[in-house]
């Protein structure tokens, strides 16, 4: 199974500049906790967003240049360790895109605001293809810019 999980604000938006436009502690800790002991798929630029490897997951990296600092994939081989596992699609906005057509579940925080001059965005979720499972407000903690909205999403039969 191919599950995406990613965090936007009200407009779909996911990042600025190569990075996130938040600082959202409590969901980077339900993104750990759904992601722990794991396979994460990146596009390369989100890769490089990142400060290093995330502990306890197995990292795969989409790109098309040549890397041997990296374990890389490609689009064929997500889709044949997903019928086995299941593999977490974690952006950025490319990715998302190349994938959505495939995804079987998404993970959606909504961030509760709206960020000026966003340059990426996430698919729009189809209620035709997917139903909303759950969907659980939590009030921003002290490391929390905004209020969120953690929702799940699955793929109709
Ligand atoms: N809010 C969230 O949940 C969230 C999550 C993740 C990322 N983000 C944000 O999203 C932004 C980055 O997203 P992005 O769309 O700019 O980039 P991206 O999807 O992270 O990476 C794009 C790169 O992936 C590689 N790629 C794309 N399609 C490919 C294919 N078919 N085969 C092989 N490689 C392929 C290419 O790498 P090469 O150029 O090396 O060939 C391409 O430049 C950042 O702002 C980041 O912070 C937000």
């Amino acid at each position: 199974m191919l599950t995406m999980i990613f965090a936007c604000d009200r407009n779909n938006a996911i990042g600025k500049d190569g990075d996130l436009p938040w600082r959202q502690s409590t969901d980077l800790q339900h993104f750990k906790r759904i992601t722990l002991g794991g396979t994460i798929v990146m596009g390369r630029k989100t890769w490089d967003s990142l400060p290093g490897k995330l502990p306890g997951r197995r990292h795969l990296v989409m790109t098309r240049s040549e890397r041997s600092d990296i374990e890389t994939t490609s689009f064929d081989e997500v889709l044949r360790l997903a019928e086995t596992n299941e593999i977490f699609i974690i952006g950025g906005g490319e990715i998302y895109q190349l994938f959505m057509p495939h995804i079987g579940r998404v993970h959606r925080t909504v961030i509760h605001c709206v960020v000026e001059d966003a340059d990426t965005f996430a698919p729009e979720i189809n209620s035709e293809i997917f139903s909303l499972i759950s969907a659980d407000f939590t009030t921003r903690a002290d490391r929390d810019d905004y209020d969120m909205t953690f929702e799940l999403f699955e793929r109709n039969q």
